[in-house]
């Protein structure tokens, strides 16, 4: 079968060509389609950034106002599906739920699913950013026993988001503008990451030819992994243990420079980052920005402030090259916007949604993708005879 390379984590091997996220981790630059995020960031709006990603331009106004629309007409999800949804106990991680709810999608639409018909697939990427939406704010209502509330379709997405999942029904609902963008700003850096764990997952599941459904399903899942999205709940975790401990970050520190019980500085570290993250420079400016705003300034971000000023000054991450991540401040922000920890997830996931369906999409339509097959290096017993049980 000729030579085979050993490269465990994919090191070291670029398993597709992609045109769509480029990343340079030691200069800490990265571009969506050649855009700067941070131009993105500051002028930019998700669904339009959600465009760019699947269909390689910025939309004009006509193209952006139409795919908006589009969007919103599909916010509504089937009774049938909410019912699904709320059979889940109310204290169910939304991760799971989230999966689950992605992977069922389908299962209502079945009319969106040949993976090689343009329109149909344009269909599913429309369904699926849509109910995201809806799925998402539900994920938050349901745990507190509140009802799914319906769109308001002259509303923007993340406008509307924020109604969905934070108002009374039949209640007026004035969303802060400070918050609308701070979230949009959120959702366009988590937008694309070109091959992470999540998204070679959904490139690998669809290689198969399986629906962009259970792929991205597939990477709702990858995602909920405490290295990877999970990282911003383990972030808030860490840092209210610390506050709970008595605050002294130094002491904490020491634990992860030791390796005690394998604790990690969570929200720190990057295998293609070795500079600081750039989408973490943008967040932290919004952090500050934000919680200033709401009145939110709590001490945990005292916390987390002087947990990286230790980290940038000490030898054991500065010879690792560790820097904050993307996850390091973003939770901080959720949780003053009203979220609870286990909801930081689900909102990275939905942010996620458009690259996710740009690299299917990418990976689908590319003539060189075959089924995603790695190799092994076998190292179990040779062969041996099998022995009867009675005699083992
Ligand atoms: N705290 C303490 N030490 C660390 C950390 C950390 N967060 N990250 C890496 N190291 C050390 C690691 O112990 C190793 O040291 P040594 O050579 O002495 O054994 C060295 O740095 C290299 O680490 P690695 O595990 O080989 O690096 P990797 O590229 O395989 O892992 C990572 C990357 C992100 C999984 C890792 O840095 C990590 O676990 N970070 C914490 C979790 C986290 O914040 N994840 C979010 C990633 S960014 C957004 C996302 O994907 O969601």
């Amino acid at each position: 079968s000729g030579h085979i390379t050993y490269d465990p984590g994919f090191m070291n091997t670029a398993v597709c060509e992609s045109k769509i996220t480029y990343i340079d981790g030691d200069q800490g630059i990265l571009r969506y389609r050649g855009y700067p995020i941070d131009q993105l960031a500051e002028k930019s709006t998700f669904l339009e950034v959600a465009y760019l990603l699947i269909h390689g331009e910025l939309p004009s106004k006509t193209d952006l106002d139409a795919f908006s629309a589009r969007v919103n007409r599909h916010t509504l999800v089937p009774e049938g599906f909410r019912t699904f949804m709320g059979t889940f106990p109310v204290n169910a991680h939304p991760m799971a739920v989230m999966a689950s709810a992605i992977n069922a999608l389908p299962t209502f639409y079945p009319e969106s699913l040949n993976p090689f018909d343009e329109e149909t697939v344009e269909l599913a990427t429309v369904l699926i950013l849509a109910k995201a939406r809806t799925i998402t704010s539900y994920l938050h209502r349901r745990r507190n026993g509140e009802p799914l509330l319906y769109p308001d379709y002259s509303r923007g997405y993340v406008d509307d988001f924020l109604r969905m999942t934070f108002s009374e029904p039949y209640q007026a609902y004035e969303t802060d503008p400070v918050v609308v963008d701070a979230l949009d700003k959120l959702l366009i850096l988590h937008a694309d990451h070109e091959q992470n764990c999540s998204t070679s997952t959904v490139r690998m599941v669809g290689s198969s030819h399986a629906n962009l459904y259970a792929s991205i399903a597939a990477g709702v899942n990858a995602l909920s992994g405490p290295l990877h999205g999970g990282a911003n709940e383990s972030v808030l975790a860490m840092l209210r243990r610390i506050q709970s401990e008595g605050g002294d970050p130094a002491a904490f520190m020491n634990k992860v420079k030791n390796k005690e019980d394998g604790v990690r500085l969570m929200g720190f570290g990057h295998r293609v980052y070795k500079n600081y993250d750039p989408r973490a420079a943008i967040v932290k400016k919004s952090a500050d920005a934000v919680l200033e705003t709401l009145g939110k300034r709590d001490q945990l971000l005292d916390i987390a402030m002087e947990l990286e000023e230790i980290a940038l000054n000490d030898e054991y991450f500065i010879s690792r090259k560790l820097y904050p991540n993307v996850d390091f401040y973003t939770g901080l922000i959720y949780q003053a916007m009203g979220f609870d920890p286990e909801m930081f997830t689900p909102l990275f996931a939905l942010g996620r949604m458009p690259g996710w369906i740009a690299q299917w999409r990418e990976m689908i339509n590319d003539p060189k993708t075959k089924i995603g097959r790695p190799r092994q290096v076998y190292i179990g017993e040779v062969e041996r005879d099998y022995v009867d049980v009675a005699a083992r």
